[in-house]
């Protein structure tokens, strides 16, 4: 059934009918449909637009269609246009005349687009929770391990020591700025856009600040043309979302990497990792792989949504109705990531040995010997070359930093001594490091805390 069939002679075929309709992806807003709808018969009560028992009929007309439908007593028609048609006109077939009132001083596209906000706010709270789970599984494993020495990278070279804590609280601060993105995404999306009708607002005395309290938003879409037909909150959400996604990929890939034989840092959880059909010795970490592939879905989703909206003259076009597919995919998506990621990172085993293994092999400390002929009155770059010469010399003589005799030290550069033994430990160089953001166990600790005051205080 079509609500706009009166200038139409011919039935709509079959093609055209599923070709337009857009219940398949849109019926997931039966709920938000039946508030907004609740909340503009009560507003169209109070303004004496239908009357206060008609409004009050609706009301509970739509309530139990709710009701009806969360039970599973009423199916929605999959042949129906949308979800706005079927929740209409099931509300007139439940209510006769009274039903067809509902549609007074309303248009689908400022409907559709309140359905839209509305859910999206709902989705923005629940990603929000699993962001901040994720980043308290972080300040766990941090503050567990926040004296575990680890070789920082570059170029994925070794290139100085630092703490494992320090490494995880990385991520930490991407994911804050991810919950800061959210939260901001969520202000500009908290704008009412019921009563801008179809393009052009209404002539009926309607009160757009009753309902945007009924629905509890924090304002009123200014102008009725942009009210309609404004989709950049599914723009900036799914943005935001595709910045989750580059920071669970690039965590994922540092996990793929750590569980691999050449680094062995980590070892996953056998709840969390899959095993091969035909080689038997694999553990394979297929949840961060999967989380790092699937980063290219919510990419593409945003990528989909700008490329809809960048040719659209005002107002609503139909093109809009494909911002659904696109926005649903990157939520389910990143929901799903962050569901599957969390627990795998708090039930995953850190091998520390491994970590400091792997941090004592490559002249990682080289940087901290410069500093030491610095401490002792040497100009950085010369002590930067003394050290590079040293560093061949070991090279040369299949030795360390740690294993080079001291005389050897004093023939490149007079100033070495037996401190330079203690300078170059791999544990004095990481927790010395104790500059405001460095990697020393302190600075760890004190992140720690203060993320989870963030958190708490939110
Ligand atoms: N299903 C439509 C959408 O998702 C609802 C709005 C329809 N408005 C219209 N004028 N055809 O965008």
């Amino acid at each position: 059934m079509q609500l706009w069939k009166g200038r139409f002679q011919k039935a709509l075929s079959k093609t055209t009918n599923d070709f337009n309709s857009s219940i398949s992806f849109d019926s997931r807003m039966y709920k938000e449909d039946i508030e907004g709808s609740i909340a503009h018969s009560k507003m169209l009560g109070e303004c004496g637009i239908i009357s206060k028992d008609e409004a009050e009929k609706i009301g509970e007309g739509l309530k139990s269609i709710l009701n009806d439908i969360e039970s599973g007593k009423l199916q929605i028609d999959m042949e129906a246009e949308d979800i706005h048609t079927f929740i209409e006109g099931e509300l007139t077939a439940r209510l006769g005349d009274t039903g067809k009132r509902l549609h007074t001083a309303r248009s689908r596209n400022d409907q559709v687009a309140v359905d839209i906000k509305l859910y999206l706010k709902k989705q923005v709270d629940e990603i929000t929770a699993l962001v901040e789970a994720l980043l308290l599984v972080i300040c766990t494993k941090a503050e567990q391990y926040s004296e575990t020495i680890m070789p920082g990278y570059t170029h994925l070279q070794r290139a100085q020591p630092i703490t494992f804590g320090h490494h995880l609280l990385a991520y930490g601060e991407m994911l804050l700025r991810d919950l800061g993105r959210l939260s901001d995404c969520k202000k500009r999306m908290d704008v009412m856009p019921l009563g801008c009708g179809a393009l052009a607002g209404t002539t009926y005395p309607i009160d757009r600040k009753i309902t945007a309290e009924l629905l509890d938003f924090e304002g009123i879409t200014e102008n009725s043309l942009d009210g309609v037909s404004d989709r950049d909150y599914c723009i900036e959400l799914a943005s935001a979302l595709s910045i989750v996604m580059v920071h669970l990929s690039r965590f994922s890939e540092e996990i793929i990497l750590w569980c691999s034989h050449e680094f062995k840092f980590i070892e996953l959880d056998d709840a969390f990792s899959t095993g091969s059909s035909i080689m038997p010795q694999k553990k394979n970490p297929d949840i961060a792989e999967l989380v790092r592939g699937k980063s290219g879905r919510v990419f593409g989703d945003l990528m989909g949504l700008l490329t809809v909206m960048k040719g659209i003259p005002l107002a609503y076009n139909k093109d809009m109705q494909e911002d659904k597919e696109a926005i649903f995919d990157a939520i389910d998506t990143v929901k799903m990531c962050l569901t599957a990621f969390t627990p795998m990172l708090d039930t995953m085993k850190v091998l520390p040995q491994n970590m400091r293994k792997a941090a004592a092999g490559g002249f990682i400390n080289a940087t901290d010997c410069a500093d030491y002929l610095v401490k002792k009155g040497l100009p950085f770059r010369d002590a930067y070359k003394a050290t590079g010469e040293i560093v061949a010399l070991c090279i040369e003589k299949d030795l360390t930093l740690e294993t080079l005799p001291i005389e050897e030290y004093k023939k490149i550069c007079e100033l070495f001594d037996e401190g330079v033994y203690e300078a170059i430990g791999l544990e004095k160089c990481a927790y010395e490091r104790k500059s405001q953001g460095g990697p020393c166990p302190d600075n760890v600790k004190a992140n720690v805390e203060r993320i989870r005051t963030i958190l708490e205080n939110k």
